[in-house]
């Protein structure tokens, strides 16, 4: 047992998030629509924003999302009958107690020591893995989970769920959990192949578990992503910040504004930054000069928005079978598992 409790596995090479960022970057930004990539939103401060964000009133999902874990966990457990979760883009895990409460409670199936479910010495009778970009997120999430839940086996896996899922810890009966309508930042080609590439991966008996945020009136979307007290323009404007440290830009974030635009076509929320001058910003390290006009926009984020009547055709295109849709009164929000077989 290591002295953590957990044990910690990295697989990004140190110098990924740079690497990657300047990609991500000299593309977006030299496109004819300059675009930039909302994995680059949560650096530390970011990350605190984000957490502001999901106790914001107007910010209904994470809210929402809790309260279905909170009435359903022991429904999504039995359905699935797994003690093993592994969880995609982890954050801080705070949800993911719920559906830990409920695999400990419930005896595994069969009860009988099996090849599957080995009596363990230590008394495991669940295990966890965290699969996550970033180390301070991890490691806070499982040092918290290990002095929680003393029958849970924990890992921390560093990895970028869009390269490495060929890294999932194998097992049988595994239930893959993607939270939080994380999915919703896939444009529709990138989430046709993560579901493809994820099934891939998967065993007869695994199951995955998605949050997915509903289509709803546009008067409660708009206000959950630009809401009253600032904090969703902090966020969004914070790039540029992580922009100017860490490629050495010079942005002034006075002159950008925070946008937040319904597209009913695509049913998504776009967030953009759109410049409220013209200028030329200087990326020192990517030497690298992009002019703004006035009024022009940066596409930070989208988020889509889905219907159960079009998930269900898009995950059985991919391979998965459904296995149960949960939801709120209002159906605002949804937690789907999936079967492969
Ligand atoms: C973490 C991607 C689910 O799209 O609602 C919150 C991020 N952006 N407010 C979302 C976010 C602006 C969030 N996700």
């Amino acid at each position: 047992m290591p002295a953590l409790g957990y044990t910690y596995d990295d697989h990004l090479p140190a110098d990924f998030s740079a690497q990657s960022l300047r990609n991500d970057v000299l593309t977006g930004l030299t496109a004819p629509r300059k675009w930039l990539p909302p994995k680059w939103f949560y650096d530390k401060v970011g990350s605190e924003l984000f957490e502001d964000i999901t106790a914001l009133q107007e910010y209904y999902p994470t809210r929402t999302e809790r309260t279905i874990l909170a009435d359903s966990a022991t429904g999504i457990v039995r359905a699935g009958q797994s003690r093993t979760l592994i969880e995609l883009g982890s954050g801080s895990s705070e949800k993911t107690r719920l559906l830990l409460d409920a695999m400990i409670a419930q005896p595994a199936e069969p009860a009988e020591p099996h090849a599957d479910h080995p009596v363990d010495p230590r008394g495991k009778v669940a295990s966890y893995v965290a699969l996550d970009v970033s180390e301070d997120a991890l490691r806070s999430a499982c040092a918290g989970l290990v002095s929680s839940y003393p029958r849970l086996r924990v890992g921390a896996l560093r990895a970028d769920f869009t390269h490495h899922l060929e890294l999932l810890p194998k097992g049988e009966r595994r239930m893959v959990a993607f939270l939080g309508s994380t999915i919703g930042n896939f444009e529709p080609a990138e989430r046709a192949a993560f579901l493809r590439a994820l099934r891939g991966e998967l065993g007869d008996h695994d199951q995955f578990l998605l949050g997915a945020d509903l289509v709803k009136s546009p008067d409660v979307l708009i206000p959950a992503y630009d809401d009253t007290g600032g904090v969703t323009a902090a966020f969004n404007l914070n790039v540029l910040d992580v922009l100017n440290h860490s490629l050495r830009a010079d942005f002034d974030r006075s002159t950008f504004e925070h946008v937040v635009v319904w597209d009913a076509e695509n049913e998504w929320i776009e967030m953009r930054l759109r410049a409220t001058q013209d200028m030329v910003v200087h990326l020192s390290d990517l030497a690298l000069d992009v002019h703004f006009d006035r009024g022009e926009e940066v596409r930070t984020e989208i988020s889509a928005k889905f219907r159960r009547d079009r998930l269900i055709p898009e995950l059985e295109t991919a391979g998965f079978v459904a296995r149960g849709w949960w939801t709120d009164p209002r159906e605002w929000f949804s937690l789907s598992l999936w079967g492969t077989a």
